[in-house]
């Protein structure tokens, strides 16, 4: 069954009234896992803002509202100093500007670590001002407690290990992770503590492939990869990456578009008319009404 549809936004730029469908469920995405086989590979990519998510949400099953925006949007050297309030404002952009996809909202840095209890009232905060229907965490073994008890009171959760990102300053880098046997190990023992408490998807980030096959076969929910293995049951990319918005493209995103060139391209067409006195043409002004 493909999730693809028509939307049909002539009523209003950002607000048909009434909605033109019912979005994709939390329940919905994790049953698409039965047995161990996704016979539909689940469709995540990330979206910031509501015109990005109005472009994307027909194609997708999820949309992720990323701590990624760090870098992405406000130019950030990481992820570490995103806050709560940044992930509230885009997250509640990304609901409005789609009706189809699943809108999960990361949890930033230091926002849910310290117990169980700072991650309800962060994640609570999130699913009431953005009207999104998941949150993500980063971190294995050692959220599954915080991952049960959110999971337990009624907010669903998205685990995400291997490269953990907020983890830069202690893993030292964005190098692939599983290499060593011990790291292998673990990253196998953190999908399954995430799963056993009740995570309904995991984003396997950036994980020698062997081992994102053997953590994707170890669990009941999806895995989604990022840096893994075609065989997760689901893909995820950051969408100025795969549309080609930056210069260094990791190995790990695959180009389907040239945007930057698109947009610069624009820019200096622009600059040269600008300069030229050719903008704006005679199409672009308003003249006085000819007398009748
Ligand atoms: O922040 C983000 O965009 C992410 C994805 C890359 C998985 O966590």
């Amino acid at each position: 069954m493909s999730t693809t549809f028509q939307l049909d936004t002539a009523t209003s730029r950002a607000n048909p009234t009434p909605a033109p469908m019912k979005r994709l469920t939390i329940p919905a995405i994790r049953r698409r896992k039965k047995d161990g086989v996704t016979d539909e590979p689940i469709v995540m990519l990330t979206a910031y803002t509501a015109r990005q998510a109005q472009l994307l949400d027909a194609h997708c099953d999820l949309l992720l509202v990323g701590d990624s925006l760090g870098q992405v949007i406000y130019g950030l050297p990481s992820s570490v100093p995103v806050t709560l309030d940044m992930m509230a404002a885009h997250g509640a952009a990304v609901v409005r500007g789609s009706y189809h996809s699943a809108v999960i909202v990361d949890m930033p840095f230091g926002t849910y670590e310290q117990s169980p209890q700072q991650a309800f009232e962060s994640a609570s905060r999130l699913l009431k001002e953005t009207g999104c229907a998941g949150v993500k965490l980063e971190g294995g073994e050692a959220m599954a407690e915080t991952v049960a008890f959110l999971s337990n009171r009624g907010i669903p959760v998205m685990g995400h290990i291997g490269l953990t990102p907020q983890a830069v300053n202690v893993l030292g880098g964005y190098n692939a992770r599983g290499r060593s046997d011990a790291e292998a190990a673990k990253i196998v023992s953190d999908a399954k503590a995430l799963d056993d408490a009740g995570a309904f998807a995991i984003v396997i980030e950036g994980v020698v492939e062997p081992i994102a096959i053997e953590a994707t076969k170890a669990i009941t929910c999806p895995s989604i990869g990022i840096g893994g293995s075609a065989q997760c049951d689901g893909q995820v990319l950051v969408t100025e990456d795969m549309c080609g918005m930056f210069e260094r493209v990791p190995r790990f995103v695959k180009r389907y578009a040239d945007i930057a060139g698109l947009i610069s391209g624009a820019a200096e067409q622009y600059a040269q008319e600008v300069r030229a006195r050719t903008f704006p043409g005679v199409e672009q002004t308003y003249q006085p009404k000819k007398p009748a």
